[in-house]
């Protein structure tokens, strides 16, 4: 396999390469930490602030009132959802949290969700256990890796969950979860649908209507390239007729409309705060068109081409584990170096080369099973190429050595 190649061609490639500020110094390896944005994110961001210079940031945001509804728009349609759906959210956890909020959980109410969701979500998980009495169910795996479909199967209908949350792409491994069959399975069952789709918006399509999701989170700043600080909520349509909002609404989200009473706005507007960067909301837009101009497709074949690249590069450097497994890989490459991983990202750092390092704390279950106290990250995305692969599995190697010389006290 070539991915140089497929399905990429190499002018593409540079085309994109010259958009991205800093791909000609760095070999940015970090997509799924924060990508490198490209220029017209960077410019949607700047013109904004140089507004809000020149006229007030109150006064800017009402001058840019249609941009910033047109960027929930462009959001929706990577989703594949109505604009109406998208409230534009500080950070994805954020959004997560809002999403946890619209449901009144009571002692002896289920939460079923994976062995791999994302760190901060289970530990909202496991908060809420604390307080409201929520019992957390973590369906178990499949013999291939990744949350099996036959058990959620199980469990929904012996367990009934108030919720079923799911992390589409866990952050420190290669695996991808099968959203869309859980989906079904929530459909069928009638139980609320929570996505975590951090690592997966900008790197694999989206379609809520197939997802068959109620709520899904994302963020801006790592396969979508957008900004940092910024990311979003989709709220599905029967959520919002329902009534669904979190505990926590403020004036964005409402009207005071009594001094007893509050009227919610209609849209998923009624998740969003009503202070935000109207910058970040504009960039975030400016990634979404960007991801649409680029293709998804294009880039989740290039970028799973390249970690697979990666991988098979990465399993041949003595000492080296590559932990990833699962019935589907994506842009996510994570290895068991031998060593401490955060040192050899630091190395790596200075030569130019960003990638990223988690500890067990990221992730206990996932790295105890895998007997790892720390790992390597490297996630590629559509803009970088086969040549920056090698440059960084060959620093690997000289770091890992270095690493073993130092411990074993030969330098
Ligand atoms: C899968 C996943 N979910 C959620 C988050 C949290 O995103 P944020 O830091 O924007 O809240 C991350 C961040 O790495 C992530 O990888």
């Amino acid at each position: 396999m070539d991915p140089m190649n497929r399905p990429a061609t190499t002018p593409e490639v540079s085309a994109w390469r010259a958009e991205t500020p800093g791909s000609d110094r760095l070999v940015h390896l970090n997509n799924a930490g924060a990508a490198l944005v490209p220029h017209q994110v960077a410019d949607a961001v700047d013109a904004h602030l140089r507004l809000e210079r020149e006229l007030g940031g109150y006064e800017a945001a009402d001058a840019r009132r249609e941009e910033i509804a047109a960027a929930h728009a462009s959001v929706a349609r990577v989703l594949g959802a109505p604009a109406a759906s998208i409230a534009m959210v500080q950070n994805a956890t954020l959004g997560f949290a809002h999403a946890l909020q619209a449901f009144d959980f009571r002692p002896g109410d289920r939460i079923l969700t994976s062995r791999a969701d994302y760190v901060s979500n289970q530990i909202m998980y496991l908060s809420l256990g604390r307080r409201c009495g929520v019992e957390i169910v973590r369906a178990p795996d499949g013999p291939a890796g990744g949350t099996d479909p036959d058990a959620v199967r199980s469990l929904i209908s012996r367990q009934r969950p108030t919720l079923v949350a799911l992390t589409w792409v866990p952050t420190n491994s290669g695996l991808v979860q099968p959203v869309e069959a859980i989906g079904e399975l929530c459909r069928a069952a009638e139980v609320p649908y929570l996505v975590d789709a951090c690592q997966a918006a900008g790197q694999l399509p989206v379609d809520v209507t197939r997802l068959g999701c109620d709520y899904l989170t994302g963020t801006a700043r790592k396969f979508l390239r957008g900004p940092r600080g910024v990311g979003f909520l989709y709220v599905s349509e029967r959520a919002l007729a329902a009534g669904a909002h979190p505990l926590l609404v403020d004036m964005r989200g409402a009207t005071w409309s009594d001094p007893d009473d509050f009227t919610l706005v209609p849209d998923a507007l009624r998740f969003e705060s009503w202070e935000i960067s109207h910058a970040l909301v504009l960039g975030l837009g400016a990634a979404a068109d960007y991801a649409l101009k680029v293709g998804i497709e294009t880039a989740t074949h290039r970028a799973r081409a390249l970690a697979a690249y990666a991988r098979a590069r990465l399993s041949s450097v003595p000492g080296v584990r590559v932990l990833d497994r699962g019935p589907e890989l994506c842009a996510i490459v994570t290895a068991d170096l031998g060593v401490p991983a955060d040192a050899v990202k630091t190395t790596l750092r200075a030569r130019g080369i960003n990638t990223s390092s988690a500890e067990r704390e990221d992730a206990v279950i996932d790295m105890d099973e895998k007997g790892t106290a720390s790992v390597l990250r490297i996630s590629p995305h559509y803009y970088n190429t086969a040549e920056e692969i090698d440059i960084a599995v060959a620093a690997v190697g000289e770091a890992v050595t270095g690493n073993q010389e130092t411990v074993n006290g030969e330098r």
